[in-house]
């Protein structure tokens, strides 16, 4: 049916809860999940391994050129390889987290990402997460959500992530999160910003429950009308 070739855009800053959204919605439609995040990360390592300053555009420019980055796409969760190694155990430490946040604002590596993750989503069926899918990557998604919550109950939700020994003090948390919002809201290409045509949905004061419900209700109205 027409209804599987639609694009899902979900937007917003760190810790919205744009990743557990993407995988409820995926499942319940029968969609594919890619998570943009997780290849801007992986170009963080990499700048991270060739010791490039991620403040050196031409350098991070230069390295991109002999980078390949793929994503391997499942319902439940993607798969990173960076030059064909898979790395998608290394993401999500704090350093590459931040790297990835630094090398994400240079156009050459937005203009290479943005080519890679448009053709992933071609053929449709897909929910896409990120910064920048509904207004740069795919702005003719059928739905388009923004996610966003507080920064104190974002950064304490990614805080209760961290497990029972935990790395950093909530305080740290929120403020490395505050940073990288700051970051991403405020640079000059594809800046974090709802699309004019998106759905914003503030989950400060909603559980897990009616954030999913509310987002499944904005995908099956767009899925009636295709
Ligand atoms: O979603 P995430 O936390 O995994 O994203 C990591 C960083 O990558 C984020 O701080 C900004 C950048 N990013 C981006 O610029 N555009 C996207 N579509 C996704 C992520």
């Amino acid at each position: 049916t027409t209804g599987k070739r639609i694009i899902v855009a979900i937007d917003g800053p760190a810790g919205a809860g744009k990743s557990t959204i993407a995988r409820h919605l995926a499942r319940h439609f029968g969609l594919l999940n890619l998570e943009t995040g997780a290849m801007y990360r992986a170009f963080g390592l990499k700048a991270l391994r060739a010791h490039v300053p991620l403040d050196d555009l031409a350098a991070l420019t230069e390295l991109s050129k002999e980078t390949s980055i793929r994503l391997e796409v499942g319902e439940a969760e993607n798969r990173v390889l960076l030059d064909d190694e898979d790395v998608t155990g290394q993401l999500r430490n704090p350093t590459v987290t931040d790297a990835a946040s630094r090398v994400s604002v240079f156009p050459p590596v937005r203009a290479w990402m943005v080519k890679l993750q448009q053709q992933l989503g071609a053929e449709g069926g897909v929910v896409m997460e990120g910064r920048d899918i509904g207004t740069v990557v795919f702005p003719h998604a059928e739905a388009k959500i923004f996610l966003d919550a507080a920064p104190e109950v974002r950064g304490m939700r990614r805080f209760d992530q961290l497990g029972p020994e935990p790395a950093q003090q909530p305080e740290e948390v929120i403020r490395d999160l505050r940073s990288r919002d700051q970051r991403d809201r405020s640079r000059a290409d594809s800046p974090l910003r709802p699309a004019e045509d998106a759905v914003l949905l503030d989950s400060t004061h909603m559980t897990l429950d009616e954030v999913v419900k509310a987002a499944e209700a904005i995908v099956e109205e767009k899925l009636a009308a295709m």
